[in-house]
């Protein structure tokens, strides 16, 4: 699949929404951060204004669930036009039946990882997963410090990837900018999560390309 930028509008306007989507025409994907001030310490927004935020891009949506209860949470996204679901594996207390649901619905199924969470219990899950989240961060804002301590977890992840064959995206989320994405890219990542860096940019379709050019120059 190559190189994928997935903008988060966390740090976007959230009074005006649907035009900032529609400022990165250019994304693969947009980015919504679900968080329910439970299993992170903030609160943003839930299915209904995501299903809304559907109707104003053709964009797909990666929603990324930082939610307690994603096995009974997890398909109103689906629902509400998700093409891709992240759960925390931390939260889960089904991953392998939770995939398979999202998958049965048609989207999707991901699965997320805190910096402190390690990636080697969950190798057998991969063939279940579409895509693995690597936090690069702790959960919960935008616009927080890069942590390079998940370096070695991504290079391990992706390893593991090709250990089993598996076509599993390998997306890192958290601090991702022109200093770091290389960095990731190098590691292994393939898929990109960028929040601040994209919508505190003057242009912001053009900073999505930037980081395309700047990830795909690794190789
Ligand atoms: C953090 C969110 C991220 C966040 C990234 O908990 O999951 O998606 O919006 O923002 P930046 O790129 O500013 O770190
Ligand atoms: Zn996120």
């Amino acid at each position: 699949m190559g190189i994928q930028i997935t903008p988060s509008i966390l740090n976007a306007d959230f009074a005006a929404l649907g035009d900032e989507v529609a400022r990165i025409p250019n994304a693969d994907w947009v980015h919504v951060d679900v968080m329910d001030n439970h299993f992170v310490p903030n609160l943003t927004f839930g299915p209904t204004m995501v299903e809304a935020l559907r109707a104003r891009t053709d964009v797909p949506l990666d929603a990324h669930l930082m939610i307690d209860d994603p096995d009974r949470e997890a398909m109103a996204y689906v629902e509400a036009g998700c093409s891709s679901v992240t759960f925390h594996v931390e939260a889960a207390a089904a991953p392998v039946r939770l995939a398979r649901e999202l998958r049965s619905h048609g989207a999707r199924a991901s699965m997320a990882l805190k910096p402190a969470t390690p990636v080697e219990p969950y190798e057998d899950l991969l063939p279940e997963l579409d895509m693995l989240l690597l936090m690069t961060v702790e959960p919960g804002f935008g616009g927080q410090k890069f942590l390079d301590l998940v370096l070695p977890k991504i290079k391990q992840a992706r390893a593991l990837m090709d250990k089993h064959g598996v076509e599993t995206w390998l997306q890192v989320d958290g601090g991702i900018s022109l200093d770091t994405i290389e960095r990731c890219a190098e590691a292994g990542a393939d898929v990109f999560v960028a929040g601040s860096a994209v919508f505190s940019a003057d242009d912001p379709d053009a900073m999505v390309g930037a980081l395309r050019r700047a990830a795909e120059s690794v190789g």
